[in-house]
């Protein structure tokens, strides 16, 4: 089954052909990256604008990389939340005007279930259940993955996603948006124990709590400058990847211990981070735990994984959507 798979949630415009949920026949990306850095983040509205602008052109790209035209295709998948409301709103009316037009159908994915499944296109040995961590500029979960379609939440953060964190903190240490690989290639020239940073307690075991850290950071630079004190950025970026990896890798190794899985899999843009993927990577072996981590080309938004996700959601689920099908800021998995 060949899905022609459009992603527009955050700032990346995306389409990608997938085939029977693990192979891909072409995958195309538009970051509108360059442009947001001169806001220091997303702004939502040139967000949509560069969308309404791409999707035409990324679509037919995707579809010519693949040699095929709109008949080849079995169905079109969208991701319809979570996401900015604009900019799904985007992908979501395109995705309908193709199904309608060719009478395929129409297959909603959850962004966050498309992070997940990128490691299916990346290992094919990998089927539920599992247990994954997905981090991203606006998630971060643990969750069962009990099929292809059910999952169920272990903990979440309760304030700020760890990306998110990392994008702020790195602002304050005067690096462009997004912060988060910024963070990480200075960390490669820092000392991980220069700074001691707190490690938020949260009331449930497996939720995570960013903000405090975040803040931390902030104030850290801001009392420095005020002093006229030089701090050393490369340690201090080292030290919050450092605190960040540790908060997310414990949590996560102490819940899949606790539920007993022996398969984990790590998710979304912060899965490209090196101190988390080498941490994980240790202490999953350490654990006996066998852990899949998607190749940095998939951690980031791609229409490729919910091309991959799609696939489940219609030949295990039977989900497929009507023009009333509406785009979503918020929805839990
Ligand atoms: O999944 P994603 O591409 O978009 C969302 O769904 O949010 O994640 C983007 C987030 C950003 O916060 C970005 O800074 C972070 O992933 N990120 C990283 C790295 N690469 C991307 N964070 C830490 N280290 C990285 N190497
Ligand atoms: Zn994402």
């Amino acid at each position: 089954m060949k899905i022609l798979a459009i992603e527009s949630s955050c700032d990346e415009t995306a389409a990608a052909v997938v085939e029977d949920g693990r192979r891909i026949i072409s995958n195309i990306i538009a970051t509108q990256v360059e442009e947001h850095k001169l806001y220091g983040g997303v702004v939502p509205e040139i967000a949509s604008r560069r969308h309404c602008e791409s999707i035409v052109g990324v679509v037919d790209e995707a579809l010519e990389k693949a040699e095929m035209k709109l008949d080849d295709i079995d169905a079109v998948a969208v991701t319809y939340a979570p996401g900015l409301i604009g900019a799904l709103l985007v992908g979501v009316n395109f995705a309908k005007g193709l199904a309608f037009a060719s009478g395929k159908p129409l297959i909603p994915v959850h962004h966050i279930k498309g992070h997940i499944a990128a490691n299916y296109i990346a290992h094919p040995e990998l089927e539920p259940p599992y247990i994954c961590l997905a981090a991203s500029g606006g998630h971060s979960q643990i969750m069962r993955v009990e099929s292809y379609t059910k999952f169920s939440t272990v903990g979440r953060t309760m304030d700020d996603a760890a990306g998110e964190a990392f994008d702020k903190a790195a602002r304050a240490m005067g690096f462009p948006y997004p912060g988060g690989l910024h963070i990480d290639k200075a960390s490669q020239s820092g000392d991980p124990k220069k700074y001691r940073l707190p490690r938020p307690h949260t009331a449930e075991p497996y939720d995570f709590s960013f903000s405090g850290l975040k803040t931390n950071v902030i104030n850290l630079v801001h009392n420095a400058e005020q002093k006229g004190e030089q701090l050393d950025i490369n340690s201090l970026a080292a030290s919050f990847q450092y605190t960040v990896a540790d908060i997310l890798t414990s949590k996560f190794v102490a819940a899949a211990k606790e539920f007993g899985y022996k398969t984990a899999a790590l998710a979304g843009g912060v899965a490209a981070n090196s101190g988390l993927r080498s941490m994980l990577e240790e202490r999953c072996a350490a654990g006996g735990i066998k852990l899949y981590i998607p190749p940095i080309a998939l951690c980031g938004d791609n229409a490729a994984m919910i091309g991959s996700q799609a696939y489940y959601e219609y030949t295990e689920a039977g989900i497929t959507a009507d023009g009333s099908l509406n785009a979503a800021a918020t929805l839990p998995l």
